[in-house]
């Protein structure tokens, strides 16, 4: 059997925002496959960080596809222009939109050329994301609660990843994001997860190749 492939995310929110650029050429030269950015409405969660001029900037200084992560209300305003500043792969958050809407949001995310994903808070169950498996390109299973990084992995999250994979197609990625590590990337990675999502475990590490091959 071949390896499956997992595709690592460096979350630029542990990143020097002073030096985005330095960074991201960082995690380039070290294995990362995507760069996880963290844009946050100090609505939908507290923290306030960046938004679309800066997603139009990094597009300018990475040939790596930019995983954009809408920690916000009202992802479908914003759809058209993170999509046209970059954005290769645009997650919103199940929390944030009304059921009847999910489908249209999915489907205007995808007529940009994109990849959509859908994400769900911790205390989100899984279930509620079975009728849109086979549309979304990328689940994203939130892992502490969204906001901030540095926090702790809360493990019974991770056994969601295992409910959506028996039921999603076969080339559904599933994403983790909070408090991942190599220990707690493996649970993920042996519930069913092919991708994963580091800020500070990265970017607080000496070795950032070496931290980048342990999640793999
Ligand atoms: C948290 C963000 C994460 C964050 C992860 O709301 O969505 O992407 O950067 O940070 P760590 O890996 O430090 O938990
Ligand atoms: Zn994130």
């Amino acid at each position: 059997m071949t390896e499956q492939k997992i595709f690592i995310s460096p979350s630029i929110l542990s990143a020097d925002f002073a030096n985005l650029e330095r960074d991201i050429k960082k995690v380039e030269d070290c294995g990362a496959n995507w760069v996880h950015v963290d844009v946050m409405d100090g609505h939908f969660v507290p923290n306030i960080t960046i938004g679309v001029p800066v997603v139009k900037s990094l597009k300018k200084i990475t040939k790596f596809p930019l995983d954009v992560h809408l920690m916000i209300e009202n992802p479908d305003k914003y759809v058209e222009p993170f999509a046209k500043s970059g954005a290769d792969i645009l997650t919103f958050h199940y929390e944030a939109v009304k059921e009847n809407d999910i489908v249209n949001l999915i489907t205007k995310i995808k007529s940009f050329g994109i990849k959509a994903g859908i994400s769900i808070k911790p205390k989100t169950r899984p279930d509620v994301l079975l009728p849109y498996l086979d549309i979304v390109d990328m689940v994203l299973v939130m892992t502490v609660e969204p906001g901030f990084g540095g926090q702790s992995f809360m493990s019974d999250c991770a056994e969601k990843i295992k409910v959506i994979r028996q039921n999603a197609p076969e080339n559904l990625i599933i994403q983790v994001d909070g408090g991942i590590n190599a220990q707690t990337g493996k649970i993920c990675k042996d519930f069913g997860a092919n991708s994963l999502v580091a800020g500070s475990y990265i970017y607080g590490a000496n070795n950032i190749k070496q931290a980048i091959e342990s999640l793999k």
